[in-house]
């Protein structure tokens, strides 16, 4: 029997104030390293990580690392062209880069929307978890509540220093007995993406026959209801 393969090509934003870590991040769930040296990116770099999804998915994840000092200037714009989905980030030892999240999410916004209408997918990381939150604790217990009010889909403790941290989980293989790492927080992101998708395909009006939409009904994510 001919099994269906199936690929998907997303371009994912990665976006937040200068020196959070968006690069630090990317390079550690890409190529597994860390550097402790600080050098800004200048307006984008480009990464490329490649999941196998299931079985018969592949889904190829194309990082944009945009420049903290790109805030909010008119090159975003074109740098969010197109994008499906995004990761906002801050760092939890500068609680100034956490008031700045919202007008990251608010400038995604206005500048990105899915054809529908509807905001892109977006999950928040608290990077340099390594550091200790003291800073943060307070806020770290509310972000549920966050993520709600602002429309983020999820957020993760990360540190691109750490290996114990939420984007890069390793977990014992229970029949290998081999270390792998596990992407939480970009499962969490695609598995919105892809539903996202769903979502839109299944609002494609047919030619002939115009359903009646009911105006009282709130659209929901289809990835809340399957996952
Ligand atoms: P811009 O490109 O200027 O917007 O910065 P960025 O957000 O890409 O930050 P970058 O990844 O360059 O990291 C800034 C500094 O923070 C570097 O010195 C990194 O080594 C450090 N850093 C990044 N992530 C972590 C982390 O999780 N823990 C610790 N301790 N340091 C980190
Ligand atoms: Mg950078």
């Amino acid at each position: 029997m001919q099994s269906h393969h199936t690929e998907h090509l997303y371009k994912i934003l990665v976006i937040g104030d200068l020196g959070v870590g968006k690069t630090s991040i990317i390079k550690r769930y890409v190529h597994q390293n860390f550097s402790p040296h600080y050098r800004a990116t200048i307006g984008v770099d480009f990464a490329l990580k490649v999941l196998s999804w299931d079985s018969d998915t592949v889904v190829r994840l194309q990082l944009w690392d945009i420049a903290g000092q790109e805030r909010f200037g008119n090159m975003t714009r074109v740098y969010y062209r197109e994008a499906v989905g995004a990761f906002i980030v801050f760092d939890v030892t500068r609680p100034a880069t956490f008031e700045a999240v919202t007008k990251w999410k608010e400038d995604l916004d206005s500048k990105l929307t899915l054809s529908n209408g509807f905001p892109v997918s977006t999950v928040l990381l608290a990077n340099k978890c390594d550091q200790g939150k003291d800073g943060f604790r307070n806020n770290l217990t509310k972000m549920d509540q966050f993520c709600k009010e602002h429309g983020f889909v999820g957020w993760f403790e990360t540190s691109a220093k750490s290996f114990s941290v939420l984007l890069d989980v390793m977990l014992d293989c229970k029949a290998c007995s081999i270390p792998r790492y596990q992407d939480e927080a970009s499962k969490c992101l695609v598995k919105h993406i892809i539903a996202s998708e769903t979502d839109l395909l299944q609002s494609v009006e047919p030619d002939v026959v115009k359903p009646q939409m009911n105006s009282s009904k709130i659209p929901s994510c289809s990835a809340c209801l399957k996952f």
